[in-house]
């Protein structure tokens, strides 16, 4: 058995300290949500996960050519899922000094307009990816370009791969220079066409995106509601009430609706395939909307606080009288790291600043399973026969710092997450498997 074999599809052996979530925990302690193995091995074969066992069933599951991949003493997790990232921002994160709606004008949409060549977004989606599993990303939400090139560079370099990733192509057909815009009609026939092609294709899926109701008139949204009811398993992505200025100019384009939401549900684009980036800004009849239509609230912390958005109400939307699914994302490039560890820490940061707490369990659930469950994908985000084997290996004391934090600790799980989610980064991505296939890190990059 050697640690550098790549086939596919043989018996892979992945061996360290195994977590993964069960459900949704209820705060700190809440032992009960996962499973926990201090020597495990995950048994892929495949592309998939046949097996979790103990370290001393090893011979029992090791048979004739399997591949051993020893990682003892890290920990093994579900691969990272990101709900929300936009692919043609990855030179625009670190824009300076604008709120959303000048930020947008000033940096963004200049940005995606390169997109509309296909040689330049095949680069950078070759660049995106590389970065996503870098930092233990192995499926994201995306949003492309206006351009359906730049979906179907994504979705083709993300086949090459073997990663499971969701895209959109973004619908626009007003507000914004001319060459980010489409049309109500060329938006609903690019996405069709990026359906037929791409939806299902072995991992790949894509989303029906509406960038935000400022930016499509009426009839694109009509079109794109009518594409969501003939193709119900397609995921819906787009922004709501992420700030106040743009909350004002909905209200402004859209007089004859109740409030944002409605604008959407209006159009047929609510629902619990449809995944709201921010969500900040909610009214009760809202949150009442989003929690009887299963609608997806996606919490975007380093976005939020970068573009100085607001504070996401994680608490009040889980917990309140009428709960709202939520999920978990970057949102690169209002976002300011790729790093699922990283918008963790901010979102336990945000939290804090409304008087509220996010334990590790709670923020490790999210990444994995709990944004799995956000997409309505049980074979993501989990580590368990027939789930597919996508993992991260993290390395816990991969900088000084963190290290030196952990020798003082008790050496317990929980305590050992929140250091690994509030010091932690792409440094603590040790490997990242996809489909059961090693990508090749090695150590911990820097
Ligand atoms: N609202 C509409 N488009 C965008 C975008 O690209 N980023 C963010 N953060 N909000 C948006
Ligand atoms: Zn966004």
């Amino acid at each position: 058995m050697t640690s550098s074999d790549r086939r596919p599809s043989g018996r892979t052996l992945v061996r360290g300290r195994v977590l993964t979530f069960k459900r949704r925990p209820h705060g700190a302690g809440d032992s009960a949500a996962y499973s926990y193995f201090e020597d495990g091995i995950v048994v892929a074969e495949g592309g998939r996960v046949v097996d979790v066992v103990d370290g001393g069933e090893m011979s029992r599951v090791a048979g004739e050519g399997a591949i051993l991949h020893d990682f003892s003493g890290k920990l093994i997790l579900p691969g990272f899922i990101d709900t929300h990232i936009h692919f043609p921002q990855t030179q625009v994160i670190a824009s300076y000094g604008e709120q959303l709606l000048e930020w947008l004008t000033k940096y963004t949409f200049p940005a995606e307009s390169r997109y509309g060549d296909p040689a330049f977004a095949g680069v950078q989606a070759r660049f995106f990816i590389d970065e996503l599993l870098r930092n233990g990303t192995t499926t994201a939400v995306c949003y492309g370009s206006v351009h359906k090139g730049s979906a179907e560079a994504l979705l083709a370099e993300s086949e090459r791969r073997g990663t499971a990733m969701f895209v959109g192509k973004t619908a626009m057909d007003r507000n914004a220079p001319p060459d980010v815009l489409d049309t109500a009609q060329s938006a609903h026939d690019d996405t069709a066409t990026l359906i037929a092609a791409w939806h299902g294709r072995g991992r790949q899926k894509v989303v029906i995106t509406p960038r935000f109701a400022i930016t499509s008139t009426p009839e694109q949204l009509e079109a794109l509601g009518s594409l969501a009811r003939d193709h119900p398993d397609c995921l819906i992505q787009t922004h709501l009430s992420e700030n106040l200025e743009e909350i004002a100019t909905v209200r402004r384009l859209f007089p004859e609706r109740a409030d944002y939401l409605d604008v959407y549900e209006h159009y047929g684009l609510v629902g619990p395939k449809s995944l709201m980036g921010h969500a900040i800004h909610l009214t009760p009849r809202e949150i009442q909307r989003m929690s009887e239509s299963g609608t997806v609230a996606v919490f975007c912390p380093t976005s939020n606080l970068f573009i100085g958005s607001g504070l996401f109400d994680y608490k009040g939307l889980e917990g309140g009288t009428h709960p709202v699914r939520i999920a978990l994302a970057t949102d690169i490039g209002g976002g300011t790291s790729y790093s699922m560890l990283a918008t963790a820490a901010e979102a336990y940061k945000v939290m804090q600043l409304r008087g509220q707490k996010l334990s590790a369990i709670e923020a490790f659930h999210l990444m994995t399973r709990g944004n799995a469950e956000a997409l309505g994908e049980p074979d993501l985000g989990r580590i368990a026969p027939g789930a597919h084997a996508d993992l991260v290996v993290l390395d816990s004391a991969a900088t000084p710092a963190m290290a030196h934090r952990l020798a003082a600790g008790s050496g317990d799980l929980e305590e050992e997450l929140f250091v690994l989610m509030t010091l932690g980064s792409d440094r603590n991505v040790h490997e990242v498997f996809v489909g059961g296939r090693p990508q090749g890190l090695g150590k911990a990059v820097s």
